[in-house]
């Protein structure tokens, strides 16, 4: 059943970013979707063409691109690089100047919760780049005093990603299918897994103003989000 709430996702081009899409598309609960990207996506589904608006910006002037946060009742934010992509400078520039700069427009705008798609082992104290980036971006938007902030904190994300990333590759190798179906928790959560929870709690009441969400409660979110046709919730080991 759709409400009169509007969704904006950044990093909808990404692979987490894809699913949430996905997930808010098929669960029908936000009236509209606003994605807001660095470029747009040539939909050929209708549903998302009749569901999402694509707004084009350029991150490093994001300032000048007030309006493309205007409208939102709540914020996905699952924008991000590594540093193999663009350096340890423009992983910084990413997964923290451009996600606090979403983040404090979207604030001004209205914004009423922020669901930030953050990492396991984020520490604005650790001596690694990686974690430190993390927690500091954390940090950032706890002080901005958001209604609600959700941040998620997931394990390597599973997922059949287009760009190809030889650590990644190695790692799921690795780990493969055994982990995942022995205990899937430890250390992986597939993007659906995270889009259900995300999507689940942007619905949920009586949660904290400011919450941080680790793998495990990641998959508890998820199991409660119902299926749109059956109205069953789904068991997270369907997947
Ligand atoms: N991979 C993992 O195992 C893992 C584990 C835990 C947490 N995380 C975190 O989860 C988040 C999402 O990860 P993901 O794997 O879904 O990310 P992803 O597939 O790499 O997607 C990242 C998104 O950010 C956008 N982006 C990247 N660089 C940009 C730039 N310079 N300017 C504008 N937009 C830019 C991408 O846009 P384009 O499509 O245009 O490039 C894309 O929409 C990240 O913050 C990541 O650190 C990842």
């Amino acid at each position: 059943m759709s409400t009169d709430k509007i969704a904006l996702v950044t990093g909808y081009t990404g692979e987490s970013g894809k699913a949430l899409v996905k997930e808010l598309i098929t669960n029908n609960q936000f009236k509209k979707i606003i994605l807001v990207g660095r470029r747009k996506v040539d939909y050929t589904e209708n549903e998302y063409k009749e569901k999402t608006e694509q707004r084009e910006i350029d991150f490093d002037q994001i300032d000048n691109y007030t309006e493309a946060f205007r409208g939102a009742d709540v914020h996905f934010c699952c924008l991000g690089t590594t540093r193999g992509k663009s350096g340890a400078e423009g992983f910084r520039r990413v997964d923290f100047d451009y996600i606090v700069g979403a983040a404090r427009l979207a604030k001004q705008e209205g914004c009423k919760h922020f669901h930030l798609v953050s990492s396991q082992g984020a520490n604005e104290n650790s001596y690694f780049l990686y974690p430190q980036v993390k927690g500091q971006a954390e940090a950032a938007l706890t002080k901005m005093s958001f209604p609600r902030l959700s941040i998620y904190r997931p394990a390597m994300l599973m997922v059949d990603r287009v760009e190809h990333r030889l650590m990644e590759r190695i790692a799921h190798s690795i780990i493969g299918h055994t982990v995942q179906r022995i205990a899937p928790e430890w250390i992986t959560t597939p993007v659906q897994i995270l889009a259900r929870a995300m999507c689940f709690n942007s619905f949920t009441k009586d949660r904290p103003s400011v919450e941080i969400i680790d793998n495990h409660a990641i998959f508890r979110l998820a199991e409660q989000q119902p299926n749109p046709s059956t109205g069953q919730t789904k068991a997270t080991n369907e997947l």
